[in-house]
């Protein structure tokens, strides 16, 4: 097993890529908290992994939030001693009013609450784990950026820039943490099958226009091929490598 004996924190870890990232960690060892806004979703992951003989606990709390995540990161402590890995995964893709994102009609509230959700949230965190980190002597961190932070799209402002800017994050995190042995990388995943994209994948004029045009691999990429590229970043395999986005697009970003 490639995490034993770890602790893996993995932000929104209820639904999707933070799902197949808590079960596969899970499978792998480690002792997995999950942060969700959900926490019914989070404690049905944690259920399921305990079932399978793993260990893990769910924390609610808002991303968003300094006291959120520090009652959280606390809780952790008390609970498993420590935290080896982060997973700064907690994201959304539109603003709650819906996803008209341009800028001819994103709100200024809108334009907030991606930069919140999806990039705030990873400073925040970041800067609350780190030191707890530093403490052990080693880390590893992985955010998820897009492929939207790196080509862009329609519509999309708030969430190409959040997403391109934790590319940029990733770096300075990287060279920041490397002087306390903590590493630091992201992954720029394609089109993944989770539940925001669920019901548009059931149209086959979609899934064939968007996905299989698109996607020179000629199919949408699943939640467990993300988990398993943040199992290398997570684990020591990965140990020379630092402040780099590895892209899992299927090639969507090569034309
Ligand atoms: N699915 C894709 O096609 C895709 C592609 C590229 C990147 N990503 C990125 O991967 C990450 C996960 O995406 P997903 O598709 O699994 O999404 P998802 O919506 O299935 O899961 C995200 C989870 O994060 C939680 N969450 C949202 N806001 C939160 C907050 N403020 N505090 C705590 N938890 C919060 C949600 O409750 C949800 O359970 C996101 O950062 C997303 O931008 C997804």
């Amino acid at each position: 097993m490639r995490l034993q004996g770890k602790v893996a924190m993995i932000t929104g870890g209820g639904s999707g890529i933070g799902m197949a990232i808590a079960r596969l960690f899970a499978r792998e060892g480690a002792a997995v908290a999950i942060m969700e806004l959900v926490p019914e979703r989070a404690q049905a992951v944690c259920e399921e992994i305990e079932k399978d003989g793993g260990r893990a606990a769910w924390f609610a709390g808002d991303v968003t939030s300094s006291s959120d995540i520090d009652r959280v990161v606390t809780g952790i402590l008390d609970t498993f001693g420590k935290i080896d890995i982060l997973i700064n995964n907690a994201g959304i893709m539109a603003p709650a009013s819906g996803p008209k994102a341009s800028v001819f009609e994103c709100s200024e509230e809108d334009w907030k609450q991606m930069i919140d959700v999806n990039l705030n949230s990873v400073f925040l965190v970041s800067r609350r784990v780190f030191p707890e980190m530093a403490k052990n002597g080693r880390g590893k961190v992985v955010n998820m950026s897009s492929m939207y932070g790196i080509v862009s799209n329609y519509n999309r402002a708030g969430y190409t820039a959040t997403k391109g800017a934790i590319i940029s994050l990733t770096r300075s995190l990287a060279l920041d943490g490397i002087k306390k042995n903590i590493y630091v990388n992201a992954i720029a995943p394609g089109y993944v099958n989770s539940p925001r994209i669920q019901e548009r994948l059931k149209d086959p004029k979609w899934y064939e226009e968007l996905i299989e045009r698109n996607t020179p691999i000629g199919r949408v990429c699943e939640p467990e091929e993300i988990a398993r590229v943040a199992l290398f970043l997570a684990g020591d395999e990965s140990d020379y490598i630092i402040g780099q986005t590895i892209v899992v697009d299927g090639g969507w970003t090569l034309r």
